[in-house]
Parts: C-alpha cells; structure tokens; sequence
C-alpha cells in the first residue's frame, strides 16, 4: 500500500513539476468568435485558440446594464458529460434563450498547461473578449412569431476573400438576421489555413461575431483532405449539413446538394457517395417538413432542373418530388456562377433565383412579400409572394 501511495506521489509531483514549466506561457483567440446554427432559443459560440483551453461563454440579456452588473453563469464546451479540455477549436451551444431578444455575450478560455493523469489537468491564463475597453459582443436571437425577418445571401466566393470583403463593405449587418453562406466559399479545402484565409476570418471582421452564418454546403465543399473537418467548424445539434428552422411564421430548409458529377467520376478519387447521401437526405425531407406551416424559403446550393449534369438530375428523383408537394414559396441557389430566376413550372413547382459569384443578396421576408435586392455586380430588385398565413 505504501508503495502505491509512493508512487502516486511521484506521479503527482511529475505532473506539477511539467505544470509548472508551462503555466507562465501565454494563450491566444487566434480566430473567431463565430456564431452558427442559430434559432428561436439557442445559437452555437464558435472560436479557435493558439493553445488548447477549457472554455465557456458568458451571456446576458442586453437590458440596458452593463456586462459587469452582474456574475453570469459560465455555458462550457463541454461534451458527454466532460468539458473538453484538450481542443484548440472550441464550441459552446447556448440554450434556453427567449425568442427575438437581444443579448451580450464573452468568450473565455483558460489554457489547459499540464495533464498529469486521470483528471489531474492543470490550468493557466486565461483569454477573453473585451466587455470594457470595447462594446460586448451582442446577438439576437430568431423569432418564429415576427412579422419579418431580414437575412444577407453570399455564394460562390471560391477564396475570394477580398471579394467577399468588398459585398460585406455594402451590407449593413445591424439590420440583418443571419447571413446564408449558400456554397463554394472555396473550391478545394486543403487545411484548417485555407478555411479562415479563403473566407471565414473576413466573415468574423464584417459581421460573423454578431450576425449568425447560416452554413449550407456547396458541391465544391466536398472537395478537398479537409473538407472532413468542416463539420467541426459548423456543428448542427442534429448532427446533420440539412436541416429546418423557423423565422417569421416561415419555414426554411437547409439542404445539401452533393456532388455535381456521377460519384465514381476519376475527380473524386474513389471516395464521394452522394447517391446515398442524396436518398437519406430525402427520406429526411419527407419526415422533416412541418405540415401545418405555408410558408417556406428553400436553400440548395445547385438549383434542381437547371442542367442534365448527375448531380442536378438525382436532385430531380430524390428531394424535388417532395418539395413540389410542400408548398415552397421560394428556393434560393447559386452554383452557375449566373443570375437566373425560373419561374414556377410543371416541372418545379415554385420560384428559383439562383445569384451569381460576385453579387450578394439582401433578402426581407415579410407579411406577405419576399423582397430581394441583387448587389454586387447584378443590380435588381425583385419581389415574391409569400402566403400570409
Ligand atoms: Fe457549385
């Protein structure tokens, strides 16, 4: 017995004598804070750190006091039951929030320094947002009841990021709701890098700290050795790229595209199975809708019944025949590079505009109009019914 408490000890003191080399060692948020996957009572805090960190998020309604008026409870990373301690990229899901109000929030991470065994981790410094020398960071929350809803459409960026940059220069985001990142932010996803460079770092600067991203894949974010890991970059609770959510008394559907090409196409490497992908996506689709809810706004990357390519024509057989059953008052899409609106059809049952790669779209869904602007390189103005209902 003497001898396990002996060499408990050792360990012990092994694991703060490491502890110690390290703890003087700074930490930094090298990117982010990001906000995803927001709805009528919850949004999910995303940000990167130069060390790995045990993190958490601070909120409160923005009610007038200040940030330090009051301790406010800490929301962790946590998963499983565990705060994870060992990540550098971290995500906090916030629950529990009111409808269409607005809050503040602050991000905080505590550099993990040392691990000496089994849950013997030892924590430094800790880094946060400021709430002093600058405004707290402040979001609102969606309200499925409000008479309008007003979200930003970009698409087709490719790495762009100046582009990007240039539309995000002619939004105003303090009136906007989300901002819908509608596919192909880059052609090919190679490394964490290429994910901030190509886009995500300038979205943070323009807007993405205050104003959520809505992430929808495109075909060209299949592309690539790190396309595997966007997913930890824009976590769903449903674990899934597609998905609903409701704003003003409407619907809106997130689907996934797939890939454009048939899957055993020599450009995918032996590795795409988007059939599949596409035939789940659709028995989903045909659980997910809610029946008693006329009004609804689509996004899909590749707009459906627009080319014979594969990717399009499966499309057409799998998640088409549903949406043409489901009262869809508008799809929004991109993929062409090309403005285009298609009317309603026998073959598509509702509107779709598709923009193009160097315009962005503000979009006001209200109490009975869609009303789009084009900016960017297109000019228009365009206007959709919606049912009132
Ligand atoms: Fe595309």
């Amino acid at each position: 017995m003497k001898r396990i408490i002996l060499i408990l000890t050792l360990a012990l003191l092994g694991g703060t004598a490491t502890a110690t080399a390290e703890e003087h060692r700074e930490i930094r948020i090298t990117h982010g804070p990001w906000l995803c996957d927001m709805d009528a009572t919850g949004v999910t805090v995303m940000w990167k750190t130069d060390r790995p960190a045990l993190s958490w998020v601070e909120v409160a309604p923005d009610d007038g006091k200040h940030f330090y008026s009051n301790a406010h409870p800490r929301h962790y990373d946590a998963e499983h039951g565990r705060r994870r301690a060992l990540e550098t990229l971290h995500k906090v899901r916030l629950e529990g929030l009111q409808p269409g109000t607005r809050y503040m929030y602050r991000i905080f991470s505590q550099a993990t320094d040392g691990w000496s065994y089994s849950d013997y981790a030892h924590f430094g410094k800790t880094v946060s947002t400021s709430v002093y020398q600058q405004e707290p960071l402040r979001f609102t929350t969606l309200d499925p009841k409000a008479d309008s809803v007003r979200f930003v459409v970009f698409n087709d960026i490719h790495g762009r990021a100046e582009d990007l940059r240039d539309l995000c220069r002619q939004v105003d985001f303090a009136a906007c709701d989300f901002v819908v990142l509608n596919g192909d932010m880059r052609s090919t996803t190679e490394s964490e890098e290429q994910l901030f460079e190509g886009w995500l770092d300038v979205c943070v600067e323009c807007f993405a700290s205050q104003v959520p991203i809505l992430f929808v894949r495109g075909n060209h974010e299949n592309r690539g050795a790190y396309a595997d890991r966007l997913y930890d970059y824009f976590p769903h609770p449903s674990g899934r790229f597609y998905h609903t959510f409701k704003a003003a008394r409407t619907e809106f559907v997130v689907l996934d595209c797939g890939e454009d090409k048939p899957d055993t196409d020599i450009e995918y490497g032996g590795i795409a199975e988007f059939d599949p992908y596409r035939e789940r996506e659709a028995r989903w689709l045909s659980e997910a809708l809610d029946s008693d809810s006329k009004r609804r706004i689509v996004f899909l990357h590749i707009p459906p019944a627009t080319s014979t390519w594969h990717g399009d024509l499966h499309l057409q057989q799998t998640l088409l025949p549903i949406l043409n059953r489901s009262s869809v008052d508008l799809m929004i899409s991109g993929h062409t590079h090309r403005y285009a609106l298609y009317r309603a059809d026998d073959t598509v049952h509702f509107p779709r505009l598709v923009n193009d790669n160097r315009s962005g779209m503000r979009v006001v869904v209200g109490r009975d109009t869609v009303r789009v602007t084009i900016f960017g390189t297109e000019n228009r103005r365009l206007s959709f019914g919606i049912d009132r209902k």
